[in-house]
């Protein structure tokens, strides 16, 4: 791949924030949340300014995939409960929802369940802030949207490199783009301020053992994207089967026979999740 394409791509790839989608209420909103000085009341006014925004946000937030399901009345509850980080992520999640609908049958559905799955698995781990690791779930595969999106062409030609070479979406996005969505959310979580466990839970998730600093947020989106794809809730393009990094486990002091009680947990909550009425 010659290193020209790959900054035009990237070019291109960043070239995002001119999509309609990424609604303005997402720039103010984080511009808010590095000012020290800003509280909740004033970031909850302006993200219920936008009344449509506001009730898909209340709409996600309650559901199991956040830990607190019907419990969160107003977008200042949310941000109190949630943080300031999740909310953001699920903005951006609910303001490309039309976009990746569009661009990928079964990805909204992939990440919902992704989303689910890694909440489960931080909860069984003991880990802290497991709404943020819900967050990370949401977007680990929004890279592939966004390619989808900006360049069509060689997301058309990721897709047959899938079909006819029996590659997995990733390597095939190497083959084809010379990197993968994971190196795309990278770009995206930096161009968009995401803080740096959900950066590295979006561009680890294939490979969790070379997260730099957040190595729980990735092996915990890597185990979830597994878990829902053995379920085959949605779907994030690939035909292979899902493979478990044991290192993952690991990461996460999990025991394969946890997965017993993590699987039938993650079960029991999505049917209350694939009701979730996004449009
Ligand atoms: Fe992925
Ligand atoms: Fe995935």
């Amino acid at each position: 791949m010659e290193e020209d394409l790959k900054t035009s791509v990237k070019g291109q790839i960043l070239s995002i924030k001119d999509l309609p989608t990424l609604p303005k209420v997402l720039d103010e909103v984080s511009r808010l949340v590095q000012d020290p000085n800003a509280n909740t009341d004033e970031i909850a006014k302006i993200i219920s300014r936008d009344q449509v925004l506001s009730a898909k946000v209340l709409k996600m937030v309650n559901s199991p995939v956040y830990g607190f399901p019907g419990r969160i009345g107003t977008v200042q509850h949310a941000l109190v409960l949630l943080g300031f980080n999740v909310v953001r992520g699920i903005i951006i999640s609910t303001s490309v929802f039309d976009m990746m609908i569009k661009a990928m049958e079964g990805l909204w559905e992939h990440s919902l369940g992704c989303a689910l799955a890694a909440n489960v698995v931080a909860r069984a781990a003991g880990l802290a802030d497991p709404e943020e690791y819900s967050v990370a779930g949401l977007l680990h595969d929004l890279g592939k949207v966004v390619a989808a999106v900006q360049m069509p062409e060689l997301h058309e030609a990721v897709s047959q490199a899938v079909r006819e070479q029996d590659l997995r979406w990733f390597e095939a996005e190497r083959a084809v783009m010379g990197f993968g969505h994971d190196r795309i959310n990278a770009w995206l979580a930096r161009h968009w301020n995401l803080p740096g466990n959900i950066r590295e839970g979006m561009s680890h998730h294939h490979s969790p053992e070379t997260a730099q600093l957040y190595p729980e947020t990735a092996a915990a989106v890597h185990i979830g994207d597994w878990i829902v794809r053995i379920y085959e809730y949605g779907t994030g393009g690939d035909d292979q089967a899902a493979v478990l990094s044991k290192k993952a486990l690991d990461m996460l002091k999990l025991k394969l026979s946890d997965m017993d009680r993590i699987l039938d947990e993650f079960a029991g909550q999505l049917a209350e999740v694939s009701d979730l009425d996004m449009a």
